[in-house]
């Protein structure tokens, strides 16, 4: 049977709906070229961090370091920044190469919080070639006095800037801990987004007891995490003008069916390309006409969103009945 796994994202036409999202699996041609082989739709370049394109903000980082010293369980929430080894020039260079070496979409990533360097850098990175830009923005509002009003407006005014500045499509990743993320969603969408992706994965902090220090921690994600990114994409599918584009939890071909009932236009995948490498990727596109061809589904785009809750008139009321469905079926032996 000849089946057809295109999708659109943000305008961009893709063979199939598999993006390879930002992280160190992407940061050498050579390895990029790898993943285009194995039959990877678009890459996401590794962030360029707004700490590391703006002077001001280094020396921020470096008097936040020098308070530091004084308390001793804080010092690791502090960090050496990211071992990105690419200031501005040199990221605007790895566009460039990149768009030379492949022929799919390239979408280059800026990681920050405040407006500080992002138009400038946006710029530039449309100049350089990249396709689309991903904006991810990575704040934890761990001031007590700022209301939830205030760090909204912060990411649509983000949005706003960059979206001014550039005419490439522009997605931003975002994490799920708001009190109205749909709401949220929509406002970004209307201040220029065309992609929100779901959701940033924030790293915790372990506790060293013995050495009393906070320890932060990057553990690769497993399939269990794309759960919430399911049910979420679901619900929003069809009541916000942007595209929907998962990240979290991805790992196999069923993940990727799963995200595009839910409603997503493209499932990234970052921890099962570090743990398996750009192979993966033809492993997963094969299980994907596979589970295709057994229940004759002749494209991607057919099946699309119908799981999603697009013709629930109550949402909220769907997912009380099935928490009630949940808790009900538990039985306990004995
Ligand atoms: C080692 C590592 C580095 C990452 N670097 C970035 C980054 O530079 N920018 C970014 O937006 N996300 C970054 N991420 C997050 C991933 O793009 C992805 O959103 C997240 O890992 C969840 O997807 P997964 O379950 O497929 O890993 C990184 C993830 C890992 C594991």
């Amino acid at each position: 049977m000849n089946l057809d796994l295109a999708t659109t994202y943000m305008g961009l036409e893709l063979a199939n709906p598999l993006v390879a999202s930002s992280s160190p699996m992407c940061d050498k041609v050579a390895r990029l070229q790898r993943l285009e082989e194995a039959g990877i739709a678009a890459v996401v370049l590794p962030s360029l961090f707004e700490e590391q394109f703006d002077l001001e903000s280094w020396s921020l980082h470096e008097s936040l370091m020098a308070g530091t010293d004084s308390y001793a369980e804080a010092l690791s929430y502090l960090p050496e920044l990211p071992a990105c080894p690419l200031g501005p020039h040199r990221y605007l260079n790895a566009v460039e190469s990149a768009r030379a070496a492949l022929s799919i979409p390239v979408i280059a990533s800026l990681n920050g919080a405040s407006p500080t360097g992002w138009v400038r850098f946006a710029k530039d990175a449309e100049s350089a070639g990249a396709s689309a830009l991903e904006l991810n923005v990575y704040y934890i509002p761990a001031n007590p006095d700022m209301p939830s009003s205030a760090v909204e407006q912060r990411y649509v005014d983000l949005v706003a800037l960059v979206r001014s500045a550039v005419k490439i499509p522009l997605a931003v990743k975002v994490g799920p801990w708001f009190s109205s993320p749909g709401h949220l969603f929509r406002r970004l969408s209307d201040a220029g987004a065309n992609a929100i992706v779901l959701f940033n994965r924030f790293y915790q902090p372990e506790f060293d007891l013995e050495k009393l220090e906070v320890v932060p921690t990057i553990t690769l994600s497993t399939p269990e995490e794309l759960r919430m990114r399911l049910r979420w994409v679901a619900m929003l599918h069809g009541r916000i003008g942007a595209d929907l584009a998962i990240t979290g939890g991805v790992h196999r071909g069923r993940d990727v069916l799963g995200c595009m009932m839910a409603g997503a236009r493209v499932a990234m995948m970052a921890s099962a390309l570090l743990q398996h490498g750009p192979g993966h990727v033809t492993t997963i596109l094969s299980d994907i006409r596979e589970w295709m061809g057994e229940n004759e589904y002749q494209s991607i785009r057919q099946m699309q969103g119908c799981l999603s809750q697009q013709v629930c008139p109550d949402p909220a009321a769907f997912e009380r009945a099935n928490y009630l469905k949940v808790l009900g079926a538990y039985t306990l032996s004995g």
